[in-house]
């Protein structure tokens, strides 16, 4: 059938804001990974590949650079970044990259109207903010014929104030005792959702197991819930084993990408096994040695210890309020 051979691809959002760059004519169209038919990330069909050209199924939301183009000098908006009172050359064309990005984002919203409110000409640029900036030269030359792109003073943008505090240990290490204590410190002050281990196996990833397939998916899905908490501007507090190194990355790269850079505390409770094993409070590892419970973590399943813990934090040898106080002084809180 013809129809098996059609090679459709599914684009994040940062790729489909390069696929319409590709469609204005502002990149080349080899930088696209090669589809007949691209999709977005909710699995709607956005372009087709027809005589080698990518043609949109529905017509281009950003205008063309032709359309716009102009003499008049251009600004580029730098992400994460405030104007400071108006652009120096009012009759500036402000070129604001709006691509990539997610409808929920706050933190966006607050940065463009900033930005929109400074210039009396915005064009919106299927770019994310990021490429922009990295990009500039190549935008500006595209949209204005002046010879110089205007810099403009700025100020940071506030952080959201998001965090999450990621506890990775072994079962029996005191993860949940240290992350309680510290949910209660912080609830003063700030919005808090606690994700325990053992609490988000009988909801969010109820029906999975321990293998590795089903762990990173666990780990997964809370690195992804506390993303979306720290993003707008809650603290999330989680606590599950999570023993693999690349899936505890995933996770800080989706948190940082969410909340931004320092937003992701790793608190590693390196407590060591025979301590976790002598206090045995839930009785596994004594099932555990009797074969009963076979794949558990630090018997005869792995963990792999972080080399980038932010906290590292030993119970036998620590008391509780020190430990809290060591991830508070982590968090800067
Ligand atoms: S993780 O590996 O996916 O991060 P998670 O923190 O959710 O693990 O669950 C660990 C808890 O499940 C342990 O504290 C223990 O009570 C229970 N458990 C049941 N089977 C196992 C197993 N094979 N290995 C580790 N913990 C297990």
């Amino acid at each position: 059938m013809i129809g098996d051979m059609i090679r459709r691809l599914t684009l994040d959002d940062a790729q489909l804001a390069r696929l319409h760059q590709v469609v204005l004519g502002l990149l080349d169209p080899v930088s696209l990974p090669p589809a007949d038919v691209y999709l977005d990330s909710e699995g709607n069909e956005v372009a087709r590949h027809v005589d080698g050209q990518v043609r949109l199924i529905h017509p281009s939301p950003w205008p063309s650079p032709a359309s716009v183009r102009t003499d008049a000098p251009v600004v580029v908006a730098v992400p994460e970044q405030l104007p400071v009172g108006s652009l120096p050359t009012p009759d500036a064309v402000l070129l604001l990259a709006t691509g990539g990005v997610r409808v929920d984002d706050a933190r966006f919203v607050v940065w463009a109207n900033a930005w929109r409110a400074v210039a009396s000409a915005v064009v919106d640029v299927p770019f994310t903010p990021a490429d922009a900036i990295d990009r500039a030269d190549d935008l500006a030359a595209a949209y204005s014929s002046a010879k110089a792109r205007i810099e403009v003073s700025t100020v940071g943008q506030p952080a959201s104030g998001g965090r999450v505090v990621f506890f990775t240990g072994l079962s029996g290490s005191g993860k949940s005792t240290i992350a309680r204590a510290l949910v209660a410190r912080l609830v003063e002050r700030h919005a808090v959702t606690l994700l325990d281990g053992d609490v988000v196996r009988t909801h969010l990833s109820r029906g999975l197991g321990f293998s590795r397939d089903d762990r990173d998916t666990n780990i997964r899905r809370i690195g992804w819930v506390a993303a979306e908490v720290a993003k707008h501007g809650g603290v999330a507090v989680c606590a599950p084993i999570a023993p693999y190194d690349e899936t505890r990355r995933w996770v800080r790269r989706t948190v940082e990408a969410a909340a931004g850079a320092g937003s992701f505390v790793l608190v590693w409770v390196s407590t060591p096994i025979d301590v976790c094993e002598t206090r045995d409070v839930k009785g596994l590892y004594a099932r555990a040695r009797a074969g009963e419970i076979p794949g558990f973590t630090g018997i005869d399943d792995p963990y792999e210890p972080p080399a980038d813990a932010d906290v590292v934090i030993d119970t036998s040898t620590i008391a509780l309020d020190d430990a809290v106080g060591a991830v508070l002084s982590a968090m800067g809180d």
